[in-house]
């Protein structure tokens, strides 16, 4: 029986693509090869030509042969903390090497691979925009908090206003080198023209309620996990209980229909369940974080991602 192979595109030190690679080999006897964009400096390189050479370094000094592989899982490029390096000190090279790293990758598998990709790198780009997301989970009948992404003092306060005081600020995109917390909009905020001017924002109405989800969408395969916490944001401080959460089929396929309209196969979705038992919809990632919800509820993820992977290197068999 012919083994599929698999290349998993991301940066140094990806938990989850060990993860998957360990689980892939022992469940599948696939041994997948990990490509890390920042370290693109190893010995073979990267080497491409538009008569079809293509070829990425693996992190065991491999040469991954991209028209070998069957499956790109696309999982992450660019890391603004990388260790790779560290006797380039320049910034500006630092950022040249890396960004050109990582486009060449891009580039790559945008140009002519044959494979199967999980997700195509331009509709991850395009996924990642919160004003393109909040678009289309609009036109797809989700209830979203009323929304409003400003720089202007005047729109941003009477927003605010009209939401009784209850309003959230969070990032539009936000920096790969900190993660920055949804807030609630306080009145020093409102009364602090600079700081409203800076930047567009997302000012949203404030959705109350400790149940937050967070949801797993592997192709077919729907994994909801129920935080339950008082915190508006439940990022940063991890000890409270989580549960697997029956999501209802209605609500699972109004998220596929936004994978749909987005043209990914997964995604990691945060949505707010209210006390009354509207589900809310906040975002998706199109590549997010997960391992940390089989951790803290026991849900077989890493087995069901792989068994996904695997099903999406064969798919075309
Ligand atoms: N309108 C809102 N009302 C109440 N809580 C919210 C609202 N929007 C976001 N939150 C909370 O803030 C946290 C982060 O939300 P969200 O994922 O939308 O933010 P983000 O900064 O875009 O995140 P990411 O870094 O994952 O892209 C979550 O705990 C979420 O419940
Ligand atoms: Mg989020």
């Amino acid at each position: 029986m012919r083994v599929p192979r698999i290349a998993i595109i991301t940066h140094e030190r990806d938990l989850h693509a060990f993860a998957v690679q360990h689980r892939l080999r022992e469940r599948f006897g696939v041994g997948a090869h990990i490509v890390e964009t920042d370290h693109f400096y190893r010995s073979p390189g990267l080497s491409w030509t538009p008569e079809g050479v293509g070829v990425l370094p693996g992190r065991d000094g491999e040469a991954v042969e991209m028209a070998e592989m069957d499956l790109i899982w696309f999982r992450r490029v660019g890391n603004g903390r990388t260790t790779a390096l560290p006797e380039v000190t320049d910034p500006d090279y630092r950022d040249v090497i890396f960004s050109d790293s990582a486009t060449a990758a891009i580039g790559m598998v945008m140009a002519g691979y044959r494979g199967n990709v999980v997700d195509h790198p331009q509709a991850v780009h395009l996924a990642q925009s919160k004003v393109l997301q909040l678009r289309i989970a609009h036109d797809v009948g989700w209830r979203l908090p009323q929304t409003l992404i400003s720089q202007s003092p005047e729109r941003i306060r009477a927003f605010c206003e009209a939401m009784g005081g209850a309003a959230i600020v969070k990032v539009v995109g936000g920096s790969s080198a900190r993660t920055a917390a949804t807030t609630v909009v306080s009145k020093e905020l409102l009364a602090d023209e600079a700081s409203l001017s800076l930047a567009p924002a997302i000012y949203q109405e404030l959705i109350p309620g400790s149940r937050h989800l967070r949801v797993q969408v592997f192709g077919d395969r729907v994994h909801a996990a129920l935080f339950e916490v008082d915190e508006l944001d439940w990022r940063f401080d991890l000890n409270f209980p989580a549960r697997e959460y029956p999501l209802p089929d209605e609500v699972a396929k109004n998220l596929h229909e936004v994978l749909r309209r987005l043209d990914l196969k997964m995604g990691i979705f945060d949505l707010k369940l209210t006390d009354a038992g509207e589900y809310v919809w906040l975002e998706i990632n199109p590549q997010g974080q997960w391992l940390f919800v089989e951790g803290m509820t026991g849900m077989p993820l890493l087995e069901s991602f792989s068994t996904f992977l695997y099903g999406e290197a064969t798919a075309r068999w």
